[in-house]
């Protein structure tokens, strides 16, 4: 506990030049964000291009008490995203930048692309959608490894005011033909196939998967674009009889009437498109997330206050400077791949690296591999990732210098304050600044972090507010708590890059984040704040877990489950594990006659792999005769949680319909399936 409680002060050096540069300054800005939101963002958006800008001041109402939910930053000024991450630095003479400096699975494979290069492709792609009928306000969902054209496939739909909607390409066929099916896309972006390490994940198998399924309920995609990106190595793996995974004949079917090749597309387009200019409050990109219960929920962001809030919170939260070389290790297909490889980072211009591969490949040191090689300045990864290097000691990161870092961020969940000096003594040889930034997808960017030149930093607490951001902390009885105190993290007052609304379902956004707490936005977190004011994250406090970092609801793993015929019911909780912050532990309630067999517990986790993704593959399933349900049916997870531990303290069981189903489980609990690999 003590290293809990020290006090770290940022690096000297990185305070020397830094934007804040003392915790009064960080105080005094703040203050004015508070107290005055719109002359501060305003001084904010005069550094960006509006084709109109009007005098509007911000409009709210958070309080579901006082009637419809919204919120809106700068409607009325007219903008267009992707002319501000591009166009805008090529006019002022910094096209020959270099945006992205791509690294490839393989060290060998490597490219790099400029401001200028960037422009000049998404132009010609934003006029192959135009060509292919995608216009303003269309969804376009893209399934894509991190390869460049991700990048231009998002920044081609934001030019072209088109909604794009980004699966993470560890996503099912079932889960991609989900998301398809609600944001109703016209085309489906994706690729051959990726290589992660060794492994081939076979995209277009899979999406052709999900087009399938999209059909069958009477779905019909305009198109399918296909980027040739690794099909070479495909057929010569099948050549030499390497499985890998993909279930044609060929190294992928082609589908006459709906694939089309991106390369084909790209061949002879225009090298210039007119941008769609328009409304700040227009929507921008839609994300899927996951919720307690039900299915995912489509978090809707806008134009004009999205961009000036990752713009920002990218400059402050990594203290970022002209001449620093950026690397984010986290994937597109979630909100940080989102705000803090593409928008965040190109929107101040700066240089990036964009990484396909894993931490792991070829070996436990390619990160600091990459950071080396490229002379990296800022890092920001997660603190699943920083523990699975952890077991491979200190010597993969000692075999390379590491002297250009100067910020380590870090995001996703809680970093464990073991995690925490590991990554600040180790990796950051005890003189780099350390960025715990807490947020959300649906909060657009970071919301609660240390800035690197200007606050002090505490070993696993997030820190202190980003401007414009009020946290309050609430009790049970919504009840706003001073002082120390724990309890629930909500947000008062809105900020330019909270989303908007649920694609197509307002009414599921005012219950889900603003009907719990009335009068604030609900996060889903609990939240210690300390003596000196800073923000303890202590995890989910609704039945949302984090698996390395991802989050999944209980319901889509159970609903997985349940599709399976010799399951009736299942319940999943979510356990401690060293690694992956939380492992997945299911309890299942089988048809009768059917026997648990480590077969059957092995078919189950195949299902939920199948039908939401092997990120979210189970630890463990324990056969459950009973489940502890109250008398109105509801399941009572906190027994659950301890039942899946082995821990003999349930705490209150009389509420229950049936108490005595918890000695039942209790008892199974050796009887338990441990199904994750080893
Ligand atoms: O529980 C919090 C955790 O991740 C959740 C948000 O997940 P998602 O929308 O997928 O976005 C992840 C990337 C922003 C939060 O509700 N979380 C995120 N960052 C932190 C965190 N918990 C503690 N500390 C953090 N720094």
């Amino acid at each position: 506990m003590a290293a809990e409680a020290a006090f770290y002060p940022p690096n000297p050096a990185v305070t020397e030049r830094a934007h804040v540069k003392s915790n009064e300054e960080y105080k005094e800005m703040y203050q004015r964000s508070i107290d005055d939101p719109d002359s501060f963002w305003s001084d904010i958006a005069d550094g960006f291009y509006w084709k109109q800008r009007s005098t509007n001041k911000h409009s709210e109402n958070l309080d579901v008490r006082n009637g419809r939910v919204e919120v809106e930053w700068m409607k009325g000024s007219s903008t267009n995203i992707c002319y501000n991450v591009l166009d805008r630095h090529v006019k002022s003479g910094s096209g020959s930048k270099v945006a992205f400096f791509w690294e490839g699975n393989d060290p060998a494979d490597s490219s790099k692309i400029t401001y200028e290069e960037l422009l000049k492709e998404v132009c010609k792609f934003s006029n192959v959608l135009k060509g292919k009928g995608v216009k303003r306000g269309d969804r376009v969902a893209i399934y894509l490894p991190m390869i460049v054209e991700l990048v231009i496939a998002m920044l081609a739909c934001a030019r072209l005011g088109a909604v794009h909607s980004i699966v993470f390409s560890g996503f099912s066929s079932d889960s991609l033909a989900e998301r398809i099916l609600d944001s109703q896309a016209k085309i489906l972006i994706t690729s051959d196939g990726v290589y992660r390490g060794d492994k081939l994940i076979p995209l277009k198998d899979i999406a052709d998967g999900a087009v399938e399924i999209c059909q069958k309920a009477n779905f019909e995609l305009k198109h399918c674009v296909v980027v040739r990106h690794c099909i070479e190595r495909m057929n010569k793996d099948r050549t030499n009889g390497v499985a890998n995974g993909a279930s044609s004949t060929d190294a992928i079917k082609w589908n006459q009437s709906l694939d089309l090749w991106w390369h084909d597309l790209m061949d002879g387009a225009d090298e210039w498109c007119e941008p769609e200019w328009l409304d700040a409050e227009d929507p921008l990109f839609m994300l899927y997330t996951s919720g307690s219960t039900g299915r995912p929920k489509g978090v809707l962001h806008t134009c004009g206050g999205y961009m000036l809030w990752a713009a920002t919170t990218f400059k402050y939260s990594f203290d970022y400077h002209e001449d620093d070389v950026y690397f984010c290790t986290a994937d597109i297909g979630w909100i940080t791949g989102h705000s803090y490889i593409t928008y965040g980072p190109l929107a101040n211009g700066a240089t990036s690296v964009l990484f396909e591969g894993v931490p792991t490949f070829p070996d436990a040191s390619r990160y600091w591999a990459i950071v080396d090689k490229y002379n990296v300045s800022k890092f920001y990864t997660a603190p699943t990732a920083v523990r699975a290097l952890m077991t491979f000691g200190t010597e993969p990161v000692k075999k390379y210098k590491r002297t250009s870092l100067q910020v380590l961020g870090t995001v996703g969940e809680p970093i464990n304050p073991e995690a925490w000096l590991f990554y600040y003594n180790v990796i950051g040889d005890g003189r780099c600044s350390i960025a715990d930034t807490w947020w959300q997808t649906e909060t657009g960017g970071h919301m609660i972090t240390t800035l690197p030149g200007a606050t002090p930093m505490k070993p696993g607490a997030a820190g202190l507010p980003f401007f414009g951001i009020k946290p309050v902390i609430v009790n049970d009885k919504n009840e706003e708590l001073h002082g120390p105190c724990e309890g629930y993290l909500c947000i008062k007052q809105s900020w330019p890059g909270i989303m908007r609304t649920l694609f197509g379902n307002h009414e599921r956004y005012e219950d889900v984040y603003f009907k719990p707490f009335p009068g604030y936005y609900y996060s889903g977190d609990g939240c210690r704040r300390d003596e000196s004011g800073y923000y303890w994250l202590t995890g989910r406090s609704d039945d949302v877990l984090n698996v390395s970092g991802h989050r999944i609801g209980t319901a889509e793993i159970e609903s997985a489950l349940v599709e399976h015929d010799s399951v009736c019911e299942a319940a999943v909780v979510g356990m401690d594990h060293e690694l992956k912050g939380q492992a997945l532990f299911c309890f299942v309630t089988l048809a009768a006659g059917i026997d648990f067999t480590s077969e059957l517990a092995g078919q189950l986790k195949q299902q939920v792999r199948r039908k939401v993704g092997p990120f979210a593959s189970p630890d463990y399933i324990q056969e459950a005769p009973g489940l502890p349900k109250t008398r109105s049916g509801k399941i009572m997870r906190r027994i659950l949680r301890k039942l899946a531990i082995g821990s003999d303290d349930h705490g209150d069981i009389s509420t229950l319909a049936d108490p005595a189903v918890v000695a039942q489980l209790s008892k199974g609990r050796s009887l338990a399936i441990r199904v994750a690999a080893s």
